[in-house]
Formats: C-alpha cells, sequence, structure tokens
C-alpha cells in the first residue's frame, strides 16, 4: 500500500484526491489546506480521508510516503524541499519553483535521498499528446516545419504569478515532449492590461534545433477559449484540440515540400500534397490518473518518471527566459541547462 498526502486542496488539488483515491493499492491518509472552508468541503465528500491545516504536521506523519503540492506557484519551492528533507517522494504541481536554481537543488536533494521528484507535466500523459508524438516519430508527418500552440480565455486570473507562469508550462513541456528537444532560444513580448506588473496576454517564440520553430498565444482576457496546439510538418498537419471531445485529434494529409530532383544543376519543384483528413481512436484514459499512476509506480520501483525534476527544470529555465525576453521588450535570450 502506498500511502499519499496532499497539500492544496483549491481549485486543483481535489483532482488528485479523487485520482488517487481510485487506485488499488493507493491509500489517501490525509489531505491539508490552510483553509478551513476548503477542508469542509473535502470532509463532506471524502468522509475516511484525515485533515490538517499546518503543512508541517502532515509531512511530520508516519504513514505518508509520498506528497502532492498543488498550491500556489511561489510556495512550491519551499513546500518541495520540506517533503524531500522529510524523507518523502514528492509531486509538484507544475511549475515545479520558480527559478533554474531552485528547481536543480530539489533535483539533486531527491537524487541525493533516493526519492521520488515529479512535476504536474499533465499533458505528458495525455493519450492524444502521445498519439501525436507517435505520429511524429514515425515520420508520418515528414519534417517539421513548426508548432503552434493557442490557450485562451478568460482568466482564471491569479495574483501570484502571470499569464506565461500559469499557461505557458503546459504547452513547453509539449513542445518539448513532441520534439524530443529543449528550445535553444526564445523571444517574447507581453502586457498586462488588468493588473499591473501581470501580463495577462503574451506572444512567445521558441527556437528549436533543425530550424524549427514554436509559437505559443496565451492570453487571460481573450472571450474565444481555446486549448490547442498544431504541428505543421513538411506532409501533413497534427491538430490537438483539447475542448474537441469527440476528435482530440485531427491529421491534415497535406503539405508543401520541394522536391530537388535528379539533375544536380539546383531544378526543382515545389510539391504539394493532398490527402484525407483522419480522426484516430483515441484511449478514454484521463491525463491525470496516468500521471499519478506514473507517480505511484516510481515510489514503488525507484525509476525516474518522464516528468522529473530536470523536466520541471528545464521547463522553467525557459519560463525564466521568456520572462527576461518580455522585460527587454522580446530580445532573443538564449538557453540551454547542461544536463
Ligand atoms: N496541471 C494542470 O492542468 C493544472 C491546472 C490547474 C492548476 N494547476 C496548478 O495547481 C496549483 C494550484 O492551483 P489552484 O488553481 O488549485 O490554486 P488555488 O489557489 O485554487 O488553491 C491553492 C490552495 O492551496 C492552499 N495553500 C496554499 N499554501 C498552503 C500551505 N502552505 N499549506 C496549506 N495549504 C496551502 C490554499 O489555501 C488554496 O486552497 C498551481 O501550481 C497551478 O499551476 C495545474
Amino acid at each position: 500500500m502506498i500511502r499519499i498526502g496532499l497539500v492544496g486542496c483549491g481549485h486543483w488539488g481535489p483532482n488528485y484526491l479523487r485520482n488517487f483515491s481510485g487506485i488499488d493499492d493507493v491509500h489517501m491518509a490525509a489531505v491539508c489546506d490552510q483553509r478551513k472552508g476548503a477542508l469542509e468541503r473535502i470532509y463532506k465528500q471524502y468522509r475516511d480521508v484525515e485533515t490538517c491545516s499546518d503543512f508541517q504536521d502532515l509531512i511530520r506523519r508516519k504513514d505518508i510516503d509520498g506528497v502532492v503540492i498543488a498550491t500556489p506557484a511561489q510556495s512550491h519551492y519551499d513546500l518541495a524541499r520540506r517533503t524531500l528533507e522529510a524523507g518523502k517522494h514528492v509531486l509538484v504541481e507544475k511549475p515545479l519553483a520558480l527559478s533554474v536554481k531552485e528547481c536543480l537543488s530539489l533535483h539533486e536533494l531527491a537524487l541525493s535521498h533516493k526519492l521520488t521528484l515529479m512535476v504536474g507535466h499533465t499533458f505528458l500523459y495525455n493519450p492524444a499528446i502521445r498519439k501525436m508524438k507517435a505520429y511524429l516519430d514515425s515520420g508520418a508527418i515528414g519534417k517539421i516545419y513548426y508548432l503552434q500552440a493557442t490557450r485562451t480565455h478568460l482568466g482564471l486570473i491569479r495574483d501570484d504569478v502571470n499569464t506565461v507562469w500559469d499557461l505557458a508550462p503546459h504547452d513547453i513541456a509539449i513542445f518539448s515532449y513532441l520534439l524530443g528537444q529543449t528550445p535553444r532560444k526564445v523571444s517574447a513580448v507581453g502586457v498586462s492590461h488588468l493588473k499591473a506588473g501581470l501580463e495577462d496576454v503574451a506572444f512567445v517564440n521558441l527556437f528549436f534545433d533543425d530550424n524549427v520553430l514554436g509559437h505559443i498565444h496565451i492570453s487571460w482576457v481573450d472571450a474565444n477559449k481555446s486549448r490547442q496546439v498544431a504541428v505543421i510538418g513538411s506532409k501533413a498537419r497534427i491538430l490537438f484540440d483539447d475542448l474537441n471531445p469527440l476528435e482530440k485529434i485531427r491529421i491534415y494529409e497535406k503539405g508543401v515540400s520541394l522536391d530537388r530532383g535528379y539533375d544536380s544543376f539546383g531544378e526543382f519543384q515545389l510539391l504539394l500534397r493532398d490527402g484525407d483528413i483522419i480522426s484516430p481512436k483515441i484511449e478514454p484514459e484521463e491525463p491525470l490518473r496516468n500521471l499519478c499512476l506514473e507517480f505511484v509506480q516510481c515510489i514503488r520501483t525507484g525509476e525516474r518518471p518522464l516528468a522529473d525534476g530536470l523536466n520541471g527544470a528545464q521547463g522553467v529555465e525557459t519560463m525564466c527566459a521568456i520572462q527576461e525576453s518580455i522585460r527587454m521588450n522580446g530580445k532573443p535570450i538564449e538557453l540551454g541547462i547542461p544536463v
């Protein structure tokens, strides 16, 4: 039996409670939140889960193997460090922390204590994103030209971080996972319309090896709710639409490339491909459940999760560079964590 504790029962935390409660041989031992109202709501649904309001009481418990941290971003580093120092495995919501230094120190701490450190990069556990990666890896879309993500809606507006730190970690994790590489350079612009100093809209450019570009449009002030990621290649375009319950992925077998022909004098012609639009079957699995299952598996076996501390650190390095580029009105910022 693996025993899990949870800190943070606001909007997102209860999803962990529901998922871990539904996994065999896992016991939700206790949940912690500073807000009494949050704990009362939990108690109404889960009568047998113990609750507490002091995080220290949670990590002091001997009957907890792993702790999930679903609190606001600013508290992640401190709570994760204390959890690891208490000898417990930890799953931290994104972003892992607010600086690369903090992320790497958590990564080192987990390694030295032989504990699992995992980040809530939920989309890496999404069956539709995994299917998308399988298509890319098979070569079915040809050479990848660029990726485009749109993550817009009205809010949910946060006080502690801007829209970049709130929303972009998802797309950065998705892009890096799909391409099997992290960005080499970023350039971004963003502005705040609602709360001074907290950007609520941003346009982010990411530069990858092999001439691949990525673009992310994030916004808290757009009435159009969109959760899309498109990959455009020489043979096809793949679209992931998280808001489409029936067709999460569509593959447009259409593309353009250059045919250089047989002669050596550089003659070429444009090759336009036209084909079907395919909507493959996607397994109806909840991504967060997959993530929780991997956390439990890693606690049991000592394996490293896909979304490990280094994966979290790479995401945070990109976030910091985006923030810096916004501050400098779009100046390109180079990056590359030595792994
Ligand atoms: N992976 C995803 O798709 C996804 C989706 C939404 C949110 N998130 C992440 O989940 C985290 C939480 O987001 P949210 O929307 O639930 O926030 P929230 O503000 O709604 O809830 C946070 C809760 O944590 C509690 N809390 C804060 N510090 C605490 C402490 N030291 N001890 C005990 N309780 C404490 C607060 O009282 C609050 O109830 C964020 O990091 C966010 O980025 C991830």
